[in-house]
């Protein structure tokens, strides 16, 4: 068991109507003006940005706003948002939308704060010292930047996606009403279900330690997602499944699932980003596209854990050899992926990339990664770029 740090300082306001709440717990952050960010209109159509602005105005709260976040969230816009922000004097960001909306607000909240090229932070070029406040309106379950130290960011010169961590960003509140959710497209829900799942799982594939609690957590995280996503397959307006999948999203990226295990493999996202980045993927479904092939390419190096998945996770009671067991679950896990409409190769997923472009997302990730990746295996360029072919 390894020794952890678990800094969590969001306050989640959890349930039906909380957005309503939004005026009064900005104005509790004794701010100046906000910037209201969100993305590409859902929040329009539904009409939470008119209910975020009308609860701003009665707790006195002046804005301004900037829409536009795209999925993979661009970093052009980035820099309109700093401008907006330095020339309208805005001190706290209320990102109202799903992830990209949310890390768009965070990379906009370092730059203001952190003098030169924001995007070299996303470069590793250099660290923030900190980060405008942020607040959260959540509109869909999946990345856990409501409550994560995360951003990630596509840089459209190269279509370079790159995520930046520190604890500066992690949401001052985040308002979670499930009920927002039930507009989704059914893509982007299950979309959301198996980012989440991927953040739990990319801590629980490891070779990094053992805590019971927390695979025990994670297990059972894992079992309530896979049993709503299916609700949520046949039922979009279930609130029971929408409010299980909302606070498992959270939980599952906050650092909760990753206590006294050692940093986690997270080769999967790695990969992924690549796909996204020269693809413009939706991050769930590159995800659900990759994993298979990740899982069969690395299960022996972590052979415990991918049988205790099959065991507890994927509820596989055949006997057989470890092997057997554990090839049962990945195949258990692709079965759900098409339960729940998501693709489990590239082709599935509606990208067709050539030997020279996977070549180049192989070379890109395991720049991006400093050479290799994982826990449940390290993966060089090399391992990276077999994955990517098996899983065409
Ligand atoms: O842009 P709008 O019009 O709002 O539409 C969005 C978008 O088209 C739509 N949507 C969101 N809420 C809705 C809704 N439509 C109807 N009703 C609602 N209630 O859904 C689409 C996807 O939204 P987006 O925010 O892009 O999705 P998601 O939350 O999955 O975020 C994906 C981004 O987050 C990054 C991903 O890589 C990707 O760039 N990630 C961020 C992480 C973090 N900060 O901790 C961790 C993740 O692993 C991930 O990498
Ligand atoms: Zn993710």
């Amino acid at each position: 068991m390894h020794n952890f740090e678990y800094y969590t300082p969001t306050r989640v306001v959890f349930g039906k109507g909380t957005e309503e709440k939004v005026g009064q717990l900005v104005a509790e952050q004794n701010c100046k003006k906000v910037l209201i960010h969100y993305g590409g209109g859902s929040v329009i159509r539904s009409g939470l940005l008119d209910r975020v602005k009308k609860s701003l105005d009665e707790s006195g709260v002046s804005y301004v706003e900037l829409g536009g976040a795209v999925p993979n969230p661009r970093l052009g816009l980035v820099y309109e948002g700093i401008e907006l922000c330095k020339k309208e004097g805005v001190d706290f960001i209320l990102a109202v939308g799903g992830g990209s909306a949310i890390d768009s607000g965070k990379a906009i909240g370092y730059g203001v704060v952190n003098e030169g090229d924001v995007w070299e932070l996303y470069d590793r070029k250099r660290k923030a010292a900190g980060c405008l406040p942020i607040g959260v309106v959540l509109t869909l379950a999946a990345t856990g930047s409501e409550m994560s130290d995360s951003s990630v960011i596509t840089k459209e010169d190269g279509w370079i996606k790159r995520g930046y961590s520190s604890d500066y960003c992690r949401p001052k509140f985040a308002i979670m009403n499930p009920e927002l959710t039930m507009t989704l497209p059914d893509y982007q829900t299950a979309c959301g279900c198996t980012d989440i799942m991927m953040h739990t799982m990319e801590r629980y594939f490891t070779n990094g330690g053992h805590m019971e609690i927390t695979d025990s957590m994670a297990e059972a995280l894992l079992r309530t997602v896979l049993t709503n996503a299916k609700i949520l397959v046949k039922e979009p307006d279930n609130y029971e499944a929408r409010a299980e999948v909302m606070w498992a999203g959270s939980l599952a990226h906050n650092g909760l699932t990753g206590c006294g295990i050692e940093g986690g493999d997270f080769a999967s996202h790695a990969l992924e980003h690549e796909m996204g980045g020269m693809f413009d993927v939706a991050h769930g479904a590159g995800l659900a596209a990759v994993w298979g092939s990740w899982a069969r390419y690395v299960y022996k190096d972590c052979l415990p854990r991918f049988k205790r998945y099959a065991r507890n996770v994927m509820g596989v009671e055949e006997e057989g050899s470890d092997e057997e067991i554990a090839l049962k679950g990945i195949e258990a896990m692709e079965d759900f992926y098409r339960e729940i409409h998501m693709p489990t190769s590239m082709e599935e997923l509606g990208i067709h990339p050539t030997d020279e472009q996977l070549k180049e997302m192989a070379r890109k990730c395991s720049i991006a990664c400093g050479g290799k990746k994982g826990s449940a295996k390290v993966l060089k360029e090399e391992d990276m770029l077999a994955i990517y072919r098996m899983a065409l």
